[in-house]
């Protein structure tokens, strides 16, 4: 029978391994070129992803690997260079015990949305079924249903169902 302690260290060695494997799988993710290649390893670590979604290059998942606190629905489309904040904290910097900056909260990215690249979701977000996100948009508050969103903060500029519908006649 193991004491306490040396349970501990065995904790924690498993736990650094596990973390070193999967930042290994997700920065293979990030530059594999096949894209349900690139969904499988983001599955394997931890993120819950549905049917038909599209993830592209260099997309980052910051969520110490909790499985779930990132769950994106199917049909989502997210483009290049999006980061999903699901956990924020400044690290060993002193400003840490100045005031309480830990934030973790879950992302829930739901079905038939369009991250634009380069947009940020902060802890805690939920972005509505069918809403668009704009290039280099920072989210900081849950987006509705279909909702246009740009800029820093995103703030809704249109609806998509309000939108001029697609033209296929001359396709
Ligand atoms: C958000 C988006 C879908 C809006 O497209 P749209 O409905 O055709 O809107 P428009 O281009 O007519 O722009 C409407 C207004 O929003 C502004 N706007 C559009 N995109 C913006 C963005 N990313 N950030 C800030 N403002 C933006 C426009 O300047 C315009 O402002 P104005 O009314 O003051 O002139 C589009 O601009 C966008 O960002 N798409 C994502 C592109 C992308 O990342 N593709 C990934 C390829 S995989």
């Amino acid at each position: 029978m193991l004491n306490p302690k040396k349970t501990n260290i065995i904790r924690n060695i498993i736990s650094i391994l596990k973390a070193g494997v999967f930042s290994l799988l997700r920065l293979i993710s990030r530059n594999m070129i096949i894209p349900p290649f690139r969904v499988i390893l983001l599955r394997l670590t931890g993120i819950k992803i549905g049917k038909l979604v599209m993830i592209n290059m260099d997309t980052r998942f910051l969520d110490d690997f909790i499985p779930g606190l990132i769950q994106i629905d199917d049909g989502v489309a997210v483009a290049p260079n999006v980061t999903f904040v699901a956990c924020s904290y400044p690290n060993r910097s002193f400003i840490g015990n100045l005031y309480d900056l830990e934030k973790r909260g879950k992302i829930h990215v739901k079905e038939g949305a369009w991250i634009g690249t380069g947009a940020v979701i902060n802890p805690g977000i939920t972005i509505g079924k069918g809403a668009v996100i704009g290039s280099n948009a920072v989210v900081t508050k849950n987006v509705e249903d279909f909702s246009i969103m740009v800029g820093v903060p995103a703030r809704k500029i249109g609806d998509v169902r309000k939108k001029p519908k697609r033209n296929l006649s001359g396709i």
